[in-house]
C-alpha cells in the first residue's frame, strides 16, 4: 500500500469514521473545517495517533486526496475555506439534504458538485450508506465485504479512490461517470443502490438489470 495524505474536510460521522479507518490502514490524515476549530486537535487525537488538525486551506494544500463530508448547506463555505482544488482528487460523500440550492432536473449531484470545484478530479463515493453502517461493516472479512459505489469522470482518480475504498474495508464498484451517478444518489427508492447494502455479485446483477431496463 502506498501511503496517501488525506484531508478530511468535515470530520463528523462520515468523515471522522473514514479518518479513523484510513489512519488505521496506514495513511496520513489531516482533519479540518469546524464550527469550533479549537476543539479539532482533541478530535484528531481521539481518532488516531497520527491524525492531525489543520486549517482547511493548509490541509488541502498538502493533501493527495480530499474527502468532502460536510452538511449540504455548508458546502459553499467549506469550498471557500479550502480554496482552489484544481488537480486535486476530491471524494464527495455529501447528500442533498438541506435548504440551499440543489441540482436541476436531470442533473446528478455529482455533476452539480463537481462544477462547484473547477478542475478538481472529482469522485463521488461513501454517500450511499449510513455512517453507523459504514463503521460496523468496515471490519468484515474480505469475502463478506460490502460494496461501496463510486463514479466520476477521471479514471486515475477513481483508481486511487478504489484503493482507499479497499483500505477502508469495502469493495469498490464503479458505476461510471458523473452523469451516471443518479442510481447512487438520494432518495432511497426502487431501482437505486442508494441506502442499500450490496455484496459484489448482487451489485453486478442489480446494476446490469437496472441499465437493461432503462
Ligand atoms: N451521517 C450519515 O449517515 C451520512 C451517510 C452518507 C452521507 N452523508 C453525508 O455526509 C455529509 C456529512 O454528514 P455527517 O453525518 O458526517 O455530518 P456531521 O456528523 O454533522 O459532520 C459535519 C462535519 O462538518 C463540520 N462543520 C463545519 N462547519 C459546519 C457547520 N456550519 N454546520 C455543520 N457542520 C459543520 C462539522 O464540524 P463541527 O461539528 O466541529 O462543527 C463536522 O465535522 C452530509 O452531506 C451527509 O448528507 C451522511
Amino acid at each position: 500500500m502506498t501511503e496517501i495524505r488525506i484531508a478530511v474536510v468535515g470530520a463528523g460521522q462520515i468523515g471522522g469514521n473514514l479518518a479513523r479507518l484510513w489512519f488505521r490502514a496506514g495513511h496520513d490524515v489531516l482533519i479540518a473545517f469546524s464550527r469550533d476549530a479549537m476543539q479539532l486537535p482533541a478530535r484528531a487525537a481521539a481518532l488516531g495517533d497520527h491524525v492531525s488538525a489543520a486549517t482547511p486551506e493548509h490541509a488541502v494544500s498538502v493533501a493527495d486526496v480530499v474527502l468532502l463530508a460536510v452538511p449540504w448547506d455548508v458546502i459553499d463555505e467549506a469550498l471557500r475555506q479550502v480554496g482552489p482544488l484544481a488537480g486535486t482528487i476530491v471524494i464527495d460523500a455529501t447528500n442533498q439534504f438541506g435548504h440551499s440550492a440543489k441540482p436541476g432536473n436531470g442533473q446528478t449531484v455529482a455533476q452539480y458538485n463537481s462544477a462547484r470545484m473547477p478542475g478538481a478530479r472529482y469522485v463521488r463515493a461513501f454517500n450511499t450508506l449510513t455512517a453507523g453502517f459504514q463503521a460496523e461493516a468496515s471490519s468484515r472479512p474480505k469475502d463478506e465485504r460490502t460494496v461501496m459505489f463510486l463514479c466520476g469522470d477521471h479514471a486515475e482518480a477513481k483508481r486511487v479512490v478504489a484503493g482507499l475504498i479497499d483500505d477502508a474495508g469495502f469493495v469498490a464498484f464503479d458505476l461510471g461517470s458523473a452523469s451516471d451517478a443518479a442510481i447512487m444518489e438520494a432518495p432511497r427508492r426502487p431501482g437505486a443502490v442508494y441506502g442499500e447494502e450490496f455484496r459484489l455479485e448482487r451489485a453486478r446483477t442489480f446494476v446490469t438489470s437496472n441499465r437493461a431496463s432503462r
